[in-house]
């Protein structure tokens, strides 16, 4: 029997504070249409210093225990390219500040931005032979780069926290998903360094060919035309190269560029989120999705909708799923809107000295300064051990 499978449940969180890149641009003397039309971006989240990936991801996945029975989950999956720890993983904290049981499998994954994808068809393939189970599948990202580099006003932070299992009340997931890899650097960060690197053009060539191939594979395999899907979501370094992917996709179906109306249409709900948040690595496809699914008007139940996901240097797959009946009661919606919409907006020298504010690496006592937060903080650092607070 052929068993549906995929996302039951999600959650979104970003932090509540943001930068608005119109104070970015006058403090780096750049047309703020730039960042405004250019790159699709309004305003960046930004992490206090007592906020960091596992606060994010615990924040994000602690309302869905409330969405399913926390004995069922057998998997908890932390996909992140901003770990805090070169062994123990982001994830072990999660199962212990969500007080989830001890027969549980906890792992971290990294692959860039791509990780939450690879986390999502594990869980997807284990879970048909599971009926029953749930994997706990959180993707969370803090995105930095240097002060005034090209990359800078295309920063954010956030998590997407799903359940994932068989009959799921969201997305099922279709079997067939096009896949790319080649090992390129466009994107890395060394572990010695804070702040990412990117050749950004490079890599939004490189993001670009990767589309193809994976379009190329999924087409072979399922014979779909790119007007088959009701909606697309793409990773979304800045909100822009969605409509850059969609002009390619089209292409390369041999048919006319699509019109801004089209692109709107296919695109325009799953940016509403990142647009204010900036990028989230490997919850920025995840953080589109929710976006879409909780800002279309249009009942989406039953249509098939269309996932791309990269991870720069890289890994690239294109995937698709079909919206299951009811599955707005299973939304959040409300919830994701009132927490953008009460954000603090930070001053410009305000975010300069968030960005310049040092880790202490010492293995001294550190108490971190209380700011807003979600239900879990980052209270302080003691003899190199992370200290967490729930609120
Ligand atoms: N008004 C409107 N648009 C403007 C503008 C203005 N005044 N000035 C520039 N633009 C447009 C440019 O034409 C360009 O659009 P196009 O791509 O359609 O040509 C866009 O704004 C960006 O300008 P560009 O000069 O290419 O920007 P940049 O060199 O400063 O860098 C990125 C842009 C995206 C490459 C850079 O922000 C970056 O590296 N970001 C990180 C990306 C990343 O993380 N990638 C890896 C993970 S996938």
């Amino acid at each position: 029997m052929n068993v549906s499978v995929g996302i039951d449940a999600l959650s979104f969180y970003t932090p509540a504070y943001f930068l608005d890149l119109g104070l970015l641009a006058e403090a780096r003397h750049v047309d703020h249409q730039k960042y405004l039309a250019g790159l699709g971006q309004e305003r960046m989240a930004v992490a206090p210093p007592d906020e960091d990936i596992v606060t994010m991801g615990a924040s994000a996945a602690r309302p869905l225990l409330d969405m399913t029975d926390p004995d069922c989950i057998d998997w908890v999956l932390f996909a992140t390219e901003t770990g805090v720890d070169q062994s123990k993983a982001a994830a072990m904290f999660v199962h212990g500040l969500l007080g989830l049981g001890p027969r549980c499998r906890v792992v971290e994954i990294k692959q860039a931005c791509y990780s939450g994808t690879a986390a999502l068809r594990m869980a997807a393939d284990w879970a048909r032979r599971h009926p029953g189970r749930r994997a706990l599948i959180i993707a969370s990202d803090i995105a930095r780069y240097e002060l005034c580099s090209p990359g800078e006003p295309t920063q954010g932070a956030g998590a997407v926290a799903m359940l994932v299992g068989a009959n799921p009340g969201i997305l099922a997931l279709d079997d067939e998903a096009g896949l790319y890899a080649e090992d390129v650097l466009d994107f890395w960060r060394p572990n010695y360094r804070e702040t990412a690197l990117v050749d950004g053009q490079y890599s939004t060539r490189v993001y670009l060919s990767a589309l193809e191939q994976t379009w190329r594979h999924y087409v072979a395999l399922t014979g779909r035309k790119w007007t088959d899907f009701c909606r697309y979501c793409f990773h979304l370094p800045f909100t822009r190269i969605a409509e850059k992917g969609l002009v390619r996709l089209a292409r390369m179906d041999g048919g006319p560029n699509p019109s801004s109306d089209e692109i709107r249409r296919l695109v325009g709900e799953t940016l509403t989120y990142n647009r204010v948040t900036g990028n989230t690595y490997a919850a920025s496809l995840y953080e589109g999705l929710t976006s879409l699914l909780d800002t279309a008007e249009e009942d989406l139940s039953g249509k098939r909708i269309a996932l791309f996901s990269y991870g720069s240097g890289c890994t690239a797959e294109f995937f698709s799923g079909t919206v299951m009946g009811g599955y707005r009661q299973r939304l959040r919606g409300a919830v994701h809107r009132a927490m953008l919409d009460s954000r603090a907006a930070l001053e410009y020298q305000q975010y300069e000295d968030i960005m310049n504010l040092p880790f202490p690496v010492d293995g001294g006592e550190h108490v971190f300064a209380q700011y807003r937060t979600g239900p879990y903080r980052l209270a302080g650092i003691s003899q190199h051990k992370r200290v967490y607070e729930t609120l």
